[in-house]
């Protein structure tokens, strides 16, 4: 795949947040996404117009209802189009990623005896780590495994050290929304499935960046949420559909018991799902747009989203790659800052544009509200990777200031918070 960078300044065109200013007219920086990101206009249509044309509860002899109806199956086809999954019925959707966690984790808990074990990661969020910390109320045992503070890489032998023939799972996130590491999934998959272990992947923070191909990379379940790839506040789980079909599911009598229906709890966000199918359209077009197209095969139109959207997140991770790098020098050199994470450019290519840092004078929170101040919206504190900042030790003293780029960032943008951070 070309990664040659190409200007999509574009497409913030599309954004209609991107274009709103403050009182003294300057434009808002959002450097917020890894909290969620803004959504493209279509986002915005789709959902107003499943009001207008399809708003009713599914499986009725009636138009909205049949409307209602194509809308969830266009979602489930979208999400395993841009997850490359092999059936849109291994697609699950709920409220978010926290909550669908805590439904599998407890899905799963009934298959665990005591004594059976679940290695979890000092690098997740804590959606990832508190549902499997839970099962411990049965007996299971949790093992933590640990990251290298100097450079927040999950250390892999210390992970395999902790596998045990009593291990059952092993939970890990794809990569860290604080301080950025993509984790190498495919290693941690052949990990798990030598000990037999199911691989559960928390996939929120590097959707938005690069391609997720869950049949290349070999694990049981990765779960993400549109909210942080320009959709709306929806929760997805991919999971093998031998696995769905037999873990059991918390359900009401007459719902149907076949996946993924049977994890789908009373009424979803129907309007929500219409907004994820245009995210993801979005996505596939950006890719038909500025994604390269030599040399690739013809194909039919649903290989084909799967190729644009393959080509849509290799164009964006090519054009975070070097704004990242260029923010990152700079920040570094600004007297009193720490950064941490990945910082040898070499190694970009195993993190995602996020970037954490203290101050040796200013709390976290006060350098969020000044920069909020100035229009740009950054994160402060631990953004709920607990185990993140109690391994960095900063959580006591209020955590990391965290800067998130998105596709629709610019240079111009980068620059006005270099020269904010230059003058704190
Ligand atoms: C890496 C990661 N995992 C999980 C979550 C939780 O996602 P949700 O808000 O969908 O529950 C977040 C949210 O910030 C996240 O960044």
């Amino acid at each position: 795949m070309n990664e040659k960078a190409v200007d999509l300044s574009p497409v913030r065109a599309r954004f209609p947040a991107l274009q709103e200013t403050d009182a003294d007219g300057r434009p808002f920086v959002f450097f917020d996404g890894p909290g969620g990101t803004q959504v493209p206009q279509d986002v915005i249509d789709a959902m107003a117009n499943y009001f207008r044309t399809a708003n009713a509860n599914h499986g009725g002899y009636f138009a909205t209802s049949r409307r209602n109806d194509e809308i969830i199956d266009q979602a489930r086809e979208a999400m395993a189009d841009f997850l490359n999954a092999p059936s849109p019925n291994e697609i699950v959707f709920g409220a978010n990623m926290t909550t669908l966690t805590f439904s599998f984790s407890r899905a799963i808990g009934r298959l665990l005896k005591p004594g059976d074990e679940i290695i979890v990661t000092r690098l997740d969020h804590d959606a990832n780590i508190s549902p499997w910390l839970a099962l411990e109320e049965q007996g299971v045992k949790i093992r933590w495994a640990d990251f290298n503070p100097e450079d927040c890489r999950l250390n892999l032998d210390s992970l395999a050290g902790l596998i045990t023939d009593r291990t059952r799972l092993i939970a890990v996130g794809y990569a860290s929304n604080a301080v950025g590491t993509i984790n190498p999934i495919g290693r941690i998959a052949a990990l798990a499935r030598d000990a037999g272990a199911w691989l559960w992947v928390d996939a929120v923070h590097y959707a938005p960046h690069g391609p997720i191909d869950v049949q290349t990379l070999g694990c049981d379940f990765l779960v993400c949420s549109a909210y942080k790839f320009f959709g709306p506040h929806v929760g997805v789980v991919w999971g093998r559909l031998d696995l769905l079909e037999r873990l059991p599911a918390y359900k009401v009598r007459p719902a149907p018991g076949n996946p993924p229906h049977k994890f789908e709890t009373g009424t979803l966000n129907h309007e929500g799902l219409a907004g994820v199918a245009a995210a993801v359209n979005y996505l596939a077009e950006l890719g038909e747009t500025y994604g390269p197209s030599a040399g690739l095969p013809p194909l039919d139109q649903y290989q084909g989203r799967r190729r644009s959207l393959k080509a849509a997140m290799h164009t964006i991770a090519a054009y975070e790659r070097p704004l990242f790098a260029d923010m990152l020098a700079r920040i570094r050199q600004i007297p009193d800052i720490t950064v941490y994470g990945i910082t040898n450019p070499d190694q970009f290519d195993q993190r995602c544009p996020t970037l954490a840092f203290t101050h040796a004078r200013f709390s976290p929170d006060h350098i969020a509200r000044y920069l909020g101040d100035r229009g740009i919206f950054v994160w402060s504190g631990n953004y709920y990777a607990l185990a993140v900042t109690e391994r960095l030790g900063v959580e006591e003293s209020g955590g990391m200031v965290r800067v998130g780029l998105a596709h629709y960032n610019t240079q111009e943008e980068i620059d006005r918070l270099v020269v904010a951070l230059q003058e704190l």
